[in-house]
């Protein structure tokens, strides 16, 4: 038991500590008596009367940026930026032994967690004292910070998990965060705040909003707030304050290595004393910001990027400043100076009387001047942000496999961790935002490729036999550059789809093949279906890297795929005697001048035969005018001496004027280059310029159009840079210049051209101060909401609807589609039922998600249950809904189920959260005091989400 050798704390605290420090690998000891020696507890007492100055040491760690991961972590390659977190871990330790009043917190898990696995026993055992004695705090907690406006909220959620579930098994209770810390990212968006309030966090703290808001927030003394985060009303509450001077010291008081700021010399003898200069600064600097806040309390970020290499020199100056100023309430001084964190700087707040504001829209866009919006990462490099969406597909399917493999006790020879790892590293809001240096880019993508290894291992373990023979060789496909060894080459395969939602779907497949063959596609009972060979583009058969030899593809609908299970199909190339081949598609005659037509049973696409663009769809017999194309904005070449001179880059767009010119092979018109027809899949196919093609497409039973794009790379050598839009015409005319965005990939918010919800907005930047971060859909209606345009995405970009009918999405180039994987392997052209596999006895009903499934380290389940409608979405859809957790697990019984909170590291009937005052009622009060669930039954109220771990044994009852 060497856990108990905790010698040096002090006494009072003895009995507490000890059960705050229960190793999971004590046994024994249960650590059901939660610690009180960290957390609130463990603040500084504040002085009544006094402005209580609150000094938060920190650091600020990019997980990559300028340099990789781990150059950063190891403190490589000074020449591009002086940083080593290991060393800032090292010091802060060290230097936080020498004076139990000093406090720091550390925020991102993926560098903790490396120099954790780094330290020996005694070292561990000094950051448990540490972190249970409320000195060293863990804050935000994640993975790491992520960014706001290109994630999906599935990703934040899981990368959130990830870092709280280790920092959980590690710490227990002290080492959770109760305080969200998004000091960096360029933007906030409304269901990052409910995820961390439904993560069970008390407030959170940025550093970057729109500069006219900030102006007026500090007039107003509305710096702090209280957040309302979605329809579920204060459930959906989140405290949040915004930080004075970003995340940065004030100017003159950065004691840091990286700094050239004066110390606090107080050696009288000396000449160069500066006590009282140095606390005079101070204190004035600590006068203007009490202006601007609301109470007697304000909170000063002492730190910054990748302060506290040596930490001696922070705290060695804190300490001085402290006193001295403190010193001088004698004199009548009215400030009281203390280290502390974020978490007692809420907990002071909480406890003054007050009515905070209510904030209900988001932080988007983020316009740091006049000339400055920061919304040109929303589309800033679109391949890695495509990677990243894929990813995330993949990591959720690899899980849920994961999971059904480890009840049905096989084993996986795949590590989901490390999908999960570079996943969350990819959430960083210098990662999948588009914002790091190339070689950076390249070390995330590594990262991710990794995973995507260890992932295909787990997708190869969880194969079911087809005809008694396992599938020793299951290989993966390059689908994104319509590529792939198996189905080229072989002359019979099988084709695997696996469906990660929990209710049935169908989906079209498209399999690249050699051209000129014919081929026959079977379901897993040996019914023939329908099939249809499609030519590939010529501009998809040019692709950067694609090494393959197929010009065709292969089509089929792959109809009723089970819910969280997979189907297989088989394919022979065809030999003469079989009953049904693919169909051919047929290649249109071109007559210039004529419009060009496509049909299936629900769309009909007209494209003008004179500009030779979309000109319209029909739907239900009703013809609409839908006009698309692409255009580009010259990027303003700023040399940003000043505001006004600023230039377009990774993070600004800004374009020079307001007019995109249109992208045309000719002056008047786009090139037609072919028109496929055909039962399943119809094509127009449009070349605008060399690194500028398309694919209209409709597929048989489905009501959407599908633009299918080829854009770069962009050429710059007219040197002007180009942002590439892709803008659809309607003759939708919304009110107010309206239109919605969605948040995250989840909630879906009201925009309007030129305004702001909650600040006045003087229009400076008329194009790129109206664009706003898309991840799933943006869309336009009429005022009555009779007729509504809607443009999905398959990555995060950005968009806006800058003139009334008009939607425009900033594109830069598409690269893939589909995910699902051959194997060559010869059968008989009967049945083989193997093919089907279902994880689940029941389909979810329609507005319900199993949004997570995973297998937990201990041998339990953790799962979430979402709603996805919002109140009002739908009649009958955004009604609440009860699922049964029984139907999830056939074969099996719950043993227990266990409700946390949606990080999954505390139990729901644990969570406390702080309550809070606000003057403005939320209008949309539909909140549930407590659940009245009978177990096993869940009910769930629009757009909530639901955590439960789940302990299961094999019921051989219900096996048959
Ligand atoms: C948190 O960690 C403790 C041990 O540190 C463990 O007993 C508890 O089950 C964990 N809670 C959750 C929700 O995982
Ligand atoms: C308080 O004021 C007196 C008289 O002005 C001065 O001598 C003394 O240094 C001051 N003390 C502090 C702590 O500033
Ligand atoms: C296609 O995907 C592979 C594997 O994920 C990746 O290495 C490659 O760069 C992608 N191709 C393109 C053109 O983006
Ligand atoms: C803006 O566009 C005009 C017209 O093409 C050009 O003359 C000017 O140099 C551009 N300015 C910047 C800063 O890019
Ligand atoms: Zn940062």
């Amino acid at each position: 038991m060497d856990r108990l050798v905790v010698a040096s704390i002090s006494s009072s605290l003895m009995l507490l500590v000890v059960a705050g420090l229960v190793h999971p690998s004590s046994g024994g000891i249960t650590t059901t008596s939660r610690s009180t020696s960290c957390g609130y507890q463990s603040c500084h007492a504040t002085k009544p009367g006094f402005i209580n100055v609150h000094l938060v040491p920190h650091t600020h760690d990019d997980v990559g940026w300028l340099k990789t991961v781990d150059q950063y972590y190891y403190g490589s390659r000074t020449g591009i930026q002086k940083a080593g977190v290991q060393y800032i871990l090292d010091s802060v330790v060290e230097e936080l032994q020498a004076n139990p009043e000093r406090r720091f917190i550390y925020v991102e898990m993926a560098f903790f967690w490396q120099w954790w696995e780094e330290q020996d026993e005694s070292t561990r055992d000094v950051v448990r004292d540490l972190v249970s004695q409320g000195r060293l705090e863990f804050i935000n907690g994640g993975w790491c910070m992520n960014d706001e406006a290109t994630t999906h909220y599935v990703d934040i959620i899981d990368q959130m998990s990830l870092g709280l579930s280790l920092l959980n098994d590690t710490f227990g209770e002290c080492g959770r965060p109760r305080i969200a810390w998004q000091i960096d990212p360029f933007g906030h968006s409304r269901e990052q705040a409910f995820i961390f309030s439904q993560m069970g966090y008390d407030g959170l703290f940025f550093g970057r909003l729109d500069h006219e808001d900030k102006k007026q927030r500090m007039a107003a003394k509305t710096m702090e707030m209280v957040w309302s985060s979605s329809s579920l009303g204060q459930t959906g509450w989140l405290f949040t304050g915004v930080n004075y001077n970003l995340y940065q010291p004030p100017p003159g008081f950065c004691f840091d290595i990286l700094c050239s700021d004066s110390p606090v010399i107080d050696n009288p003898k000396s000449k160069e004393y500066n006590v009282d200069q140095r606390v005079t600064e101070f204190l004035n600097y600590c006068q203007r910001q009490s202006e601007a806040y609301a109470t007697d309390h304000i909170l000063l970020t002492m730190g910054g990027d990748f302060t506290y290499q040596d930490a001696n020199v922070w705290y060695k100056n804190m300490d001085k400043l402290i006193k001295y100023a403190n010193e001088r309430q004698t004199n009548g001084s009215r400030f009281n100076l203390l280290y502390s964190t974020p978490s007692c700087y809420v907990k002071s707040l909480n406890g003054v009387k007050k009515s905070w504001p209510l904030k209900t829209d988001d932080f988007f866009p983020y316009g740091s001047d006049a000339h400055s919006y920061w919304t040109g990462y929303f589309t800033s490099r679109p391949a890695f942000k495509y990677m990243v969406r894929q990813g995330s597909n993949l990591l959720q399917a690899c899980k849920q496999m994961d999971s059904a493999l480890s009840w049905s006790g096989s084993t996986n020879q795949g590590d989901v961790n490390v999908m999960k790892r570079a996943m969350g590293i990819a959430q960083h809001h210098d990662a999948v935002s588009g914002t790091e240096k190339q070689a950076v880019v390249q070390d995330y993508q590594g990262r991710l490729h990794e995973g995507v290894v260890e992932c295909q291992k787990t997708q190869a373990s969880s194969q079911l036999p087809i005809l008694g023979r396992p599938l020793a060789d299951v290989k993966f496909c390059q689908l994104n550059v319509s590529q792939c060894d198996v189905s080229e080459t072989s002359g019979r395969f099988v084709v695997n789809i696996y469906n990660s939602l929990a209710r049935h779907v169908d989906k079209y497949v498209r399999i690249p093949v050699a051209g000129g063959e014919s081929y026959q596609v079977l379901d897993p009972d040996g019914k023939v279906v329908d099939s249809q060979l499609i030519p590939i583009s010529p501009q998809v058969q040019a692709l950067p890297g694609r090494k393959s030899s197929a010009t065709e593809e292969l089509v089929f609908l792959a109809a009723q795929l089970p819910p969280i299970g997979s189907k297989s199909y088989y394919v022979e190339r065809d030999s003469k005697h079989r009953r049904r081949h693919s169909f051919k598609s047929k290649s249109q005659r071109l007559v210039p001048g004529e419009d060009h037509i496509i049909t299936t049973d629900k769309v009909k696409v007209r494209v003008d035969g004179t500009t030779g663009l979309l000109s319209s769809v029909t739907v239900n017999g009703e013809e609409y005018f839908v006009q698309q194309e692409f255009l580009w904005y010259p990027g303003y070449n700023g040399d940003n001496e000043s505001a006004d001179r600023r230039s377009s880059g990774a993070y600004i767009f800004r374009p020079n004027g307001t007019d995109a010119f249109p992208m045309r092979r000719t002056m008047t018109a786009a090139i037609i280059t072919a028109v496929y027809t055909g039962p399943l899949v119809q094509e127009i196919h449009q070349f605008y310029d060399s690194w500028v093609s398309q694919v209209i497409r409709i597929y048989r039973g489905q009501e959407h159009v599908e633009l299918d794009w080829v854009v770069g790379p962009v050429p710059v050598s007219d040197k002007i840079g180009k942002e590439v839009i892709s803008r659809v015409t309607t003759t939708i005319l919304q009110s107010d210049g309206t239109f919605y965005t969605d948040s995250n990939g989840r909630q879906t918010l009201r925009r309007e051209l030129d305004a702001r919800e909650s600040y006045t907005y003087t229009p400076t930047e008329p194009v790129s101060g109206n664009y706003y971060p898309i991840n799933s859909h943006l869309f336009i209606r009429d005022p009555v909401g009779e007729q509504q345009a809607t443009v999905l995405v398959d990555r995060s970009q950005g968009g806006s609807s800058l003139i009334g009918g008009l939607i425009e999405l900033m594109v830069h180039r598409r690269l893939l589609r589909d995910d699902s994987f051959g194997v060559d392997e010869p059968l008989d052209e009967t049945a083989f039922q193997q093919g089907l596999q279902q994880l689940i006895s029941r389909e979810l009903p329609e507005n319900v998600n199993l949004l997570t499934l995973e297998n937990r380290s201990d041998g339990s389940y953790l799962i979430r249950l979402e709603h996805i409608y919002d109140v009002g979405e739908d009649k009958v859809l955004s009604l609440p809904v009860t699922v049964s957790l029984k139907d999830l697990f056939p074969g099996f019984a719950i043993t227990s189920a266990e409700e946390t909170i949606l990080g999954g590291n505390q139990l729901k009937k644990d969570s406390q959260r702080l309550v809070w005052h606000s003057s403005s009622s939320d209008k949309q009060t539909n909140v549930r005091s407590s659940h009245s669930d009978e177990f096993p039954d869940v009910d769930l109220q629009p757009m909530e989400i639901r955590t439960f771990i789940l302990n299961l044994v094999r019921d051989n009852r219900l096996d048959k």
